[in-house]
């Protein structure tokens, strides 16, 4: 028997910090900067434990990694090298204490019965610290080199539920069952052992459209948005309002956000080194080729716009850039705070050599705002 683990105090990852931080995209090469200067992030393993270790010893909450199959090719094959996020998850949930670890799924590409025991796997070995966060994928070349055809967009989300039905059945049934459903069928299905605890591990999804956030509305503990400064009024009354519609649902549901920060001593060094890595060293033919992927046609935009867009997916493809000293990285995350979001998952340009200036400096700030506790 393992000791009783509520949901609850997986959803506040055991703590009282007001503002939960991770960090984003960190088993892919590149991680989410699409640049080609020297030091950008090699995904390579040690690296990556170094920096479990060290955002575990900081008290951050979460790892969130991106589940991608195939590089978007550029000078640098952005994203070309990354590792398998359930694996991934629990080799560093064995190698950490505190911190929350997600894998990040494919539906449609991963059997249920298959991805159910590797996420109870997971759970097991970090104590209750796995978290899954499940996609529908949209990357056409990724769905080819599975042999697998993409559904319409609704659907993807209609199999989705049919999946995580399946997926919670086998946490939490403990009679042999089949399930006939619309696209699986499957017979006398056991599954031993359930998730750590007596609870089950927290679950998110990034749905933008309309079905994506009905889907976490009915199924998920948190929801990621992304949002930019411009949009931070409108997002504010949009947390507001997929809460409460949750609510009604009888649920409750946290929104999160993503950060692109670079944070150094001075603004001036972090705008320098902001523009040095995301403008003039970006990898141009990965950006577009990111943007043919996703149907952005230069054709639909004036020049001007177009332009914007571009360096909007060389930073990150998307996300909230906090850029400046510990200040002013500090008040930005505070009012996303503000704004209703729950917490927040950064990306750096090199996680490891950047992650120690953030919790020497910033996070000392955000526990005098009363945000993070010591
Ligand atoms: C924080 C975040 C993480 C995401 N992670 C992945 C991922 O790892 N793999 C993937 O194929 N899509 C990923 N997505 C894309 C979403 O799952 C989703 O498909 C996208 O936001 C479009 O929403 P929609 O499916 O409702 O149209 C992510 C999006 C966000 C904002």
């Amino acid at each position: 028997m393992t000791p009783p683990l509520s949901l609850q105090d997986r959803l506040a990852f055991r703590n009282g910090n007001r503002l939960k931080l991770g960090l984003f995209g960190a088993n892919c090469s590149s991680g989410r900067a699409v640049t080609m200067v020297d030091e950008r992030w090699s995904a390579q393993w040690p690296d990556m434990l170094r920096l479990a270790r060290m955002a575990d010893e900081a008290g951050l909450e979460f790892l969130l990694p991106i589940g991608r199959w195939k590089g978007y090719g550029g000078d640098t094959d952005y994203q070309g090298s990354t590792f398998e996020t359930v694996n991934w998850a629990s080799a560093l949930l064995a190698s950490t204490r505190r911190i929350g670890v997600f894998g990040t799924v494919h539906a449609p590409l991963i059997h249920p019965v298959i991805a159910a025991k590797e996420f109870v796997t997971a759970d097991h070995v970090g104590e209750g610290r796995f978290g899954l966060n499940v996609v529908c994928g949209w990357n056409e070349g990724e769905f080819e080199m599975f042999g697998v055809k993409q559904r319409d967009h609704e659907a993807r989300y209609d199999y989705a539920q049919e999946w995580l039905d399946a997926v919670k059945a086998m946490w939490t049934r403990t009679d042999e069952f089949d399930i006939n459903g619309r696209y699986l069928q499957l017979k006398g299905v056991r599954a031993w052992p359930k998730p750590y605890g007596g609870s089950r591990p927290m679950i998110m999804n990034a749905g933008a459209s309309a079905v994506g956030q009905d889907f976490a509305i009915r199924n998920c503990d948190a929801l990621f948005r992304a949002v930019k400064h411009s949009g931070l009024g409108e997002a504010r009354s949009q947390v507001a309002e997929v809460r409460e519609r949750a609510r009604q649902a009888g649920r409750e549901l946290s929104v999160y956000t993503i950060g692109v920060m670079t944070c150094r001593p001075t603004r001036a060094q972090a705008r320098e080194y902001y523009e040095h890595c995301t403008l003039e060293q970006a990898d141009w033919s990965a950006v577009d080729s990111i943007m043919a992927l996703q149907q952005i046609n230069p054709a639909d935009y004036s020049e001007e716009a177009f332009r914007k867009v571009r360096r909007d997916f060389a930073n990150g493809l998307s996300g909230f850039t906090l850029i400046g000293d510990p200040d002013d990285v500090a008040n930005d995350l505070a009012s996303l705070h503000e704004a209703g979001f729950a917490g927040v998952a950064l990306s750096m340009v090199n996680y490891g050599l950047e992650l120690p200036y953030f919790c020497d400096e910033v996070l000392p700030r955000l526990v005098r705002k009363g945000l993070r506790v010591s």
